[in-house]
């Protein structure tokens, strides 16, 4: 008897070694099982543009694939892309029976590619570790679903939920190992966000320091357009690309000739405009760092869908001292946002939290 959700298990972590690297593209995973049932070949979609995760993992197989199972964590696509069918190679490859943890919502497959292989006689199932797939791929699916990015929210405070001393010090509430933890997350994502507070604040570079899969645009929201006229974004905005969302971008001429982007929007600047403007640029993942204010716009707006706290053991007190989300805030304890899946981990001497909005 083969055990089909091990080997989806197994799949579903192949895929997930594309993650940083696929995107837009989804993280996909799959094993070849020969006739009697077992493993001779895997791969993964490793790199956007490049081959798709069955390709490999056909190649690998060979003719141990005839008569065999293909285990895939999504379905096989079924069009010309940037690259040939995938239906078209499990066939040539005499597959006898495809499992998908979940079909492809993209409009060119939507489930096309499970028909197109149960017409040509191939017992096909769909559904094994589902959610999980779901789960793997939910920035894919919402960029997808709702035209937006996944947002992370990410901040670091100190015991007494403190965002950075009453002078406005921040520099560092972390640990070394909270603050590499943050550094991997840019790594991955298309583009690391923050607030004109934050820029006036910190002056941050925004860049992931070691250089992980993808380079992420730093995004500024200032609807009044006041930045500063020096600092390390606008230095840099040659080498790593800076977007500015204002509504007054005549105040940042001299940002834009150092090559910023000014973006304004049809309407006066909001959360929602932000990001429906980011999913149009195919963004998948977003990384919103601060400050209080742009956290706090983001979570009235409950615009979040994933959030990485670092608290660390320090206590600075001090009754101006910035707490990390401000915006409306909640009237009432049951109208708090309630992380889901939430789970904490020693970072370093900190404690890292993540969770997600729902
Ligand atoms: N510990 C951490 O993890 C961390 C991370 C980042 C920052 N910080 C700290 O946070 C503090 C800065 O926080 P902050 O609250 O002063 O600044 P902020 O949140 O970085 O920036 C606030 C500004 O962002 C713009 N903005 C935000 N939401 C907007 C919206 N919905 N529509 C239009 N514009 C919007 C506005 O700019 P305009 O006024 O131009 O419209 C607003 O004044 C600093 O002390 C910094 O050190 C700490």
């Amino acid at each position: 008897m083969i055990d089909i959700e091990r080997h989806m298990r197994h799949a579903l972590a192949l895929a997930a070694r594309g993650r940083g690297f696929v995107e837009p593209n989804p993280m996909v995973g799959a094993v070849v099982l020969d006739a009697a049932g077992r493993a001779v070949g895997e791969g993964w979609h490793q790199q956007f543009g490049g081959a798709h995760a069955e390709v490999f993992a056909l190649a690998e197989a060979g003719e141990r694939a005839r008569g065999g199972t293909l285990i895939v964590t999504l379905e096989p696509c079924c069009h010309h892309g940037k690259t040939p069918p995938c239906t078209g190679a499990v066939l040539a490859a005499g597959i006898a029976r495809v499992v998908a943890a979940m079909a492809d919502p993209f409009p060119k497959v939507a489930g096309g590619g499970l028909v197109l292989l149960r017409a040509a006689g191939v017992q096909v199932e769909c559904g094994v570790c589902e959610a999980d797939a779901r789960e793997l791929n939910a920035p894919y699916l919402k960029l997808l679903h709702a035209g937006k990015p996944w947002v992370h929210a990410k901040w670091a405070m100190t015991l007494d939920g403190k965002l950075a001393t009453r002078t406005g010090d921040s520099k560092w509430i972390s640990s070394e190992e909270s603050r590499a933890r943050v550094h991997e997350l840019r790594g991955r994502v298309d583009a690391i966000l923050v607030g004109r507070g934050t820029v006036l604040a910190d002056d941050p570079l925004l860049t992931a320091r070691p250089a992980g899969a993808r380079v992420a645009a730093r995004v500024v929201v200032s609807a009044s357009g006041a930045l500063p006229e020096r600092c390390q974004l606008r230095a840099t905005a040659r080498e790593v690309p800076v977007i500015v969302y204002t509504d007054n971008p005549d105040r940042l001429v001299g940002w834009a000739a150092d090559g910023a982007e000014l973006v304004t929007l049809s309407e006066p600047i909001t959360v929602e405009g932000v990001l429906n403007d980011l999913g149009a640029r195919r963004f998948t993942n977003v990384l919103v760092e601060g400050g209080a204010g742009m956290l706090g716009a983001l979570l009235d707006a409950r615009a979040a869908d994933e959030f990485h706290v670092f608290v660390a053991p320090k206590v600075v007190g001090g009754a101006s001292a910035p707490s990390p989300v401000d915006g409306r805030g909640a009237e009432l304890m049951r109208d708090a946002l309630a992380l889901a899946r939430a789970t904490s981990e020693p970072c370093g001497p900190d404690v890292y939290v993540r969770g997600f909005s729902g």
